[in-house]
């Protein structure tokens, strides 16, 4: 295992952005992981681990400890339970299912980065997301150097959250991730979009859906597609707000037009962002210098070209500001941020 010194951190984004890594190794398996802990320990330094840098945003002087490149690889299946190495492409995984057959996951195809971040941040999207399909996550304790084993319930689990980027953030390097697949189920299709998609078709198969989900995400620019400007971005940079129904009222009242929204727990209220910001003014294909907003998809900062980091932070606090401004409510950015 090579301890490499000054790395640049943008290449490994997908938003390219980033200084450089003041230690960065790759760590194949997990005796290396904790051979990197070791490292980074007898030298006093911070440890970030990376995935597929989909979900990132680095700062421009880059990160001054050692990044760990989480390249664990392997699937293991056993009938429907489905045990996957953090550092394999989630992406390769879902059709490794689909291929064989087995649904749970065909709503999540084309979504960039590993298996590892996916229970992190409960990937979801297009009607489903991870939490309905994991069955446990092998993570290993930075405090105690063991490797422990946390069944669903134990992650803590809801919407783009889990106890490893709320609670215990910061706490735990996830390994492997377990699903259960259920085999010659039947695809999903309860998102419009997909609904739309299939509505002359009558029982599209699970290889139907998920092309149509990246034919979907494709025409948001929310799959990658080398060279495409608009895919220099993290993905959403905002979640969804979810407010209390009586601020949902005062909202729909001030508004002339319908507010699109959707029921989340409690009777809470959950209202896409990429509609708040084109409200408040920032459209498809909004630039800030060179940050800016994707020509296909509101929810979607990206890096024109030769933005900084401090240029999408600039673009984020104008917006977030204009949104509260208007409507009261405060944007949570969905990227991590690092350094
Ligand atoms: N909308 C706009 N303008 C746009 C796009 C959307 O006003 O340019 C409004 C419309 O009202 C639309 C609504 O937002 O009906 C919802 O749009 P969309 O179906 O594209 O979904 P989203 O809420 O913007 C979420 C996830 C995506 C996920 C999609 C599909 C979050 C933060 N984002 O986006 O996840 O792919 O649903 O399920 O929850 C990600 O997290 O990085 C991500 C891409």
């Amino acid at each position: 295992m090579q301890f490499l010194e000054h790395v640049p951190l943008a290449p490994y984004t997908t938003f390219k952005i980033g200084g450089p890594a003041r230690w960065f190794a790759e760590a194949a398996t997990e005796a290396d992981i904790l051979k990197a802990v070791e490292f980074a320990r007898s030298r006093n330094l911070p440890l970030f681990p990376l995935g597929g840098g989909s979900n990132l945003l680095v700062a421009d002087a880059g990160f001054p400890g050692l990044v760990l490149h989480i390249a664990l690889k392997g699937i293991e299946q056993e009938k429907e339970i489905f045990t996957v190495s953090a550092g394999e492409n989630w992406d390769c995984f879902v059709s490794h299912a689909v291929e064989r057959d087995f649904a749970g996951i065909e709503c999540l195809a084309g979504i960039p980065g590993t298996v590892g971040g996916t229970p992190i941040q409960n990937v979801g999207a297009y009607g489903q997301e991870v939490s309905e399909t994991v069955v446990s996550v092998r993570a290993l304790n930075l405090a105690t150097l063991e490797f422990e084993e946390f069944a669903n319930a134990a992650c803590g689990f809801s919407y783009r959250r889990s106890i490893f980027n709320s609670t215990e953030r910061g706490k735990y390097i996830v390994t492997r991730v377990t699903y259960a697949l259920r085999e010659s189920g039947q695809p999903k299709i309860a998102y419009a979009d997909l609904k739309r998609h299939f509505q002359n078709s009558a029982t599209p198969s699970l290889r139907e859906v998920s092309d149509a989900v990246r034919t979907i995400r494709r025409s948001k620019g929310m799959y990658i597609v080398a060279g495409d400007p608009d895919c220099r971005s993290a993905g959403s940079f905002f979640k969804n707000p979810i407010v209390s129904a009586e601020q949902y009222v005062r909202i729909a009242a001030q508004e002339e037009i319908e507010v699109p929204h959707y029921m989340a727990a409690d009777g809470a209220v959950k209202i896409p962002a990429a509609w708040l910001l084109e409200r408040a003014g920032f459209h498809k294909g909004y630039a800030l210098g060179e940050a800016g907003i994707s020509t296909r998809h509101t929810l979607a900062l990206v890096n024109r070209g030769a933005a900084k980091a401090a240029d999408i932070f600039a673009l984020r606090d104008r917006i977030t500001a204009e949104v509260e401004s208007r409507f009261g409510i405060r944007l949570d950015p969905e990227p991590v941020l690092v350094g």
